[in-house]
C-alpha cells in the first residue's frame, strides 16, 4: 500500500481521538485570512503539532490549526495556515490536510490564496475566481502508486472548479456589491518571487494570477471527487508590472486590507452553497 496513504489514515486515526465533527465544507486560509474563524461559531481547535506525524507549517502569518464550527448552519473545517510546498514537505505531505479533511467529511473544498496578477486588466485588491488552473510547474500530487481508495489513476480534469459553486459566488459577489475578476491560477514552487520574464512567459501561457499553492490541492481534492471551488486574492501586480520590488510583507498587508470583504464573501457564499444542496 502507497506509504502517503498509510500516513493519512494514521493522521485520521489521531484526529478522529480529538474531535468528532463532521464538516460538509473544507475551507483553506490564504493570506490575511487567518482570523476568518473569528467569524465562525467555532466549536473546536486542534493545532497540527497535535495530530501525530501531521506535517507543521514554519511560514510567518500561517499559524497551522483546523479550526472546526459554523458558518451560519453549515458545518465547516478551516485551515488556518497550509503547508507550502517550498517548505520543504514532500507533496503528499503538502495535500494531506486536504485529504484528512475529506475523511472527516467534507464534501467541498473551498481554497483561497495570495495572488500576484498577471492579466493587465487586474489591480493589487482585486478578487478572482478560480475558473481553471496550470499546474505544469509544480510536482502533481498523485505520482506514486495510486492510492485507490481514494480515487482513480488518471482522473480527468476537465472540471475541477465546480460549475454551480461558480455561479454561486459570483451571485453572491454581485450581490455583496464586491467585485470580481476571473481566470486562470497558475502555481509556482516559489519561494522566491517571479523574475519580469518569468511573468511575460507565464502570460503568454494563459495565466492570470500567480501564486505557490492551491493548484497540488484541487488535484488531490478533484482525485477524491470533492466539489471544488477557490478564489484568490491579487495582492500586488506581478514582477515587472510595477516599478515596486515585491517582499512577504507587502503581500501581506495588502491581503489584510481586503480580508474584510474576502471575509464577507466566503461566509455569505459558504452560507448559499449549502442552502441550495
Ligand atoms: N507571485 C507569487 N506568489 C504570490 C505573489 C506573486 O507575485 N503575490 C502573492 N503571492
Amino acid at each position: 500500500m502507497n506509504p502517503a496513504y498509510e500516513k493519512l489514515v494514521r493522521c485520521y486515526e489521531s484526529i478522529c481521538k480529538k474531535v468528532s465533527f463532521k464538516p460538509e465544507v473544507a475551507l483553506v486560509l490564504g493570506s490575511g485570512l487567518g482570523d476568518y474563524a473569528n467569524d465562525m461559531k467555532v466549536e473546536t481547535a486542534i493545532d497540527y503539532s497535535e495530530i501525530d506525524e501531521f506535517p507543521v507549517s514554519t511560514v510567518p502569518g500561517h499559524a497551522g490549526k483546523f479550526i472546526f464550527g459554523y458558518v451560519g448552519d453549515v458545518p465547516v473545517v478551516c485551515m488556518k495556515g497550509r503547508i507550502h510546498y517550498y517548505e520543504g514537505y514532500p507533496i503528499s505531505d503538502v495535500v494531506l490536510p486536504v485529504r484528512l479533511m475529506k475523511r472527516m467529511g467534507a464534501e467541498i473544498l473551498f481554497l483561497t490564496n495570495a495572488s500576484g496578477g498577471i492579466n493587465k486588466d487586474f489591480q493589487a485588491g482585486d478578487f478572482m475566481l478560480l475558473e481553471d488552473h496550470i499546474s505544469c510547474f509544480a510536482p502533481n500530487p498523485l505520482i506514486g502508486e495510486n492510492m485507490d481508495e481514494l480515487g482513480t489513476r488518471f482522473p480527468d480534469m476537465s472540471h475541477v472548479y465546480d460549475e454551480e459553486l461558480k455561479e454561486i459566488i459570483v451571485k453572491t459577489a454581485k450581490d455583496l456589491k464586491i467585485k470580481l475578476q476571473r481566470g486562470i491560477y497558475l502555481q509556482l514552487t516559489g519561494p522566491s518571487f517571479e523574475s519580469p520574464a518569468e511573468i511575460q512567459m507565464l502570460r503568454k501561457m494563459g495565466a492570470d494570477a500567480v501564486g505557490m499553492s492551491t493548484v497540488v490541492e484541487a488535484i488531490a481534492a478533484n482525485h477524491m471527487g470533492m466539489k471544488i471551488c477557490g478564489i484568490s486574492c491579487v495582492c500586488n501586480m506581478a514582477a515587472g508590472m510595477t516599478e515596486n520590488p515585491l517582499t512577504h510583507e507587502e503581500v501581506q498587508e495588502a491581503a489584510n486590507k481586503a480580508a474584510p470583504f474576502f471575509k464577507q464573501l466566503l461566509t455569505e457564499s459558504i452560507k448559499r452553497f449549502c442552502l441550495e444542496r
